[in-house]
């Protein structure tokens, strides 16, 4: 159970964006060979991406951390997969190194695809379907007329959910509601203030736990037990949701944000924004065309074998004091998934600064 809610914590975490705080870069300067016994590969690369690196091997081969390490011995080279794993590593470099100059084209996931031994072969027909796959109706884009612009889009979101003006009226805001996963589902608040600060309680028959982001950094941590901040890449992540007026900080946070080709989510036109900036995850936004709201944000966090992504799919659009914001979304990862779906909303509600500091001790 708490192995789960553990998880659960880290997944709502990685869930809440700003620039590496000076606390969060000194706990990433360990590498990871100072952190952990057994290292050959990832020598040299910070101690915090040994894990985001292993959810990526792990999702990359669709298994679970036991097909190559022993349970509470991570160390130990017992098993072939492991020093397997090592060779498929080195393996990997060396094909970016020779073949794609140095970029890393080639990842765990382009040739296991999901599954611990590659398929080398085409399939066979499994109908009677057509030969060629159907292809993707071409998004329509914009065929008559200019392509919209960075600005307009983001205009176009802004106006969409109220103006600026009545944005900037709303400073904090109390949610209640609850979040569903693996068929259960627990209440929670989430808590948040301008510009960049958050705080979610999930409240768990086993207890409470917490998830923040106090403005700077992020921490986490369940009733009863000590706090632990948040790694960098964790921390930049929840801060890019914790922006609390974040459609009129977008260009400021990403100022290279550059239009993509129009994609469709759940039957929507989309046009897409994509950004990169140092400190934070590249980020890929979907703005409905005919609404212009933001329906999805994948957030890629960068590992040392590939990049791990999040998406988040916005939903139930509503007035909550004069500005449109989703009641639900959907935070999907390659292993885990869950939506948060909003009941209430107090918009202006007094919220002290304090409430969103790390304690010193327990976690009350
Ligand atoms: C496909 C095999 C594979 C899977 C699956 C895998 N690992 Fe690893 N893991 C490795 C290899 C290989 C190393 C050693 C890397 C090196 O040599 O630098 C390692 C090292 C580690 C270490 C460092 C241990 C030490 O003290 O030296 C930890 C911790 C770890 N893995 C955790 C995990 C977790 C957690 C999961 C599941 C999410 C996982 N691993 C899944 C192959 C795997
Ligand atoms: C260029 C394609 C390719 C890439 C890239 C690749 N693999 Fe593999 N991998 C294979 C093939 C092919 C096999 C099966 C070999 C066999 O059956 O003997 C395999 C087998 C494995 C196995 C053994 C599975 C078992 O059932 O014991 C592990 C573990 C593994 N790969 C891990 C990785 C990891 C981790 C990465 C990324 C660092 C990776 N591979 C990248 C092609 C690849």
């Amino acid at each position: 159970m708490r192995m789960f809610r553990t998880i659960l914590a880290a997944t709502i975490a990685a869930a809440v964006l700003a620039p590496q705080s000076a606390r969060a870069q000194a706990a990433d300067a360990k590498t990871a060979e100072q952190v952990y016994k057994n290292i050959v590969q990832l020598k040299g690369t910070p101690a915090d991406q040994v894990q985001p690196a292993m959810q990526f091997i792990a999702a990359s081969l669709g298994v679970n951390c036991t097909f190559c390490h022993v349970q509470d011995k991570m160390e130990a080279d017992d098993k072939g997969a492991k020093k397997t794993a090592r060779e498929m590593m080195a393996m990997t470099a060396a094909i970016n190194t020779n073949s794609f100059r140095g970029q890393r084209q080639v990842t765990c996931y382009s040739c296991h695809r999901g599954s611990s031994r590659p398929v080398n072969m085409p399939p066979v027909l499994e109908s009677d379907a057509p030969a060629a796959p159907a292809m993707a109706a071409a998004a329509p884009g914009t065929p008559q007329g200019q392509a919209a612009t960075v600005d307009q889009i983001l205009e176009k979101y802004v106006a969409a959910i109220g103006g600026a003006d009545a944005m900037k009226k709303v400073t904090s805001r109390v949610m209640t509601g609850k979040i569903l996963t693996g068929g259960s589902e627990t209440p929670l608040e989430v808590i948040t203030k301008a510009p960049n600060m958050r705080f979610t309680i999930t409240h768990n028959s086993a207890g409470d736990s917490f998830t923040a982001f106090d403005g700077t950094a992020g921490w986490m941590g369940s009733a009863g037990r000590a706090a632990r901040e948040m790694s960098a890449a964790e921390s930049a992540a929840s801060g890019l949701d914790a922006e609390f007026y974040l459609g009129l900080r977008v260009k400021e946070l990403f100022p290279q944000l550059r239009r993509g080709r129009p994609e469709t989510v759940a039957g929507a036109e989309c046009e897409i924004l994509n950004g990169t900036a140092p400190g934070r995850p590249a980020v890929r936004l979907y703005f409905d065309k005919s609404s212009g709201l933001l329906l999805r944000m994948v957030r890629y966090a960068d590992t040392p074998m590939g990049r791990n992504p999040t998406q988040i799919d916005y939903a139930d659009y509503r007035d909550a004091g004069g500005v449109k914001i989703p009641f639900r979304w959907t935070l999907s990862r390659p292993n885990g998934r869950f939506t948060i779906q909003i009941a209430e909303v107090k918009s202006n509600a007094p919220v002290d600064d304090r409430r969103f500091a790390k304690p010193a001790g327990d976690v009350k």
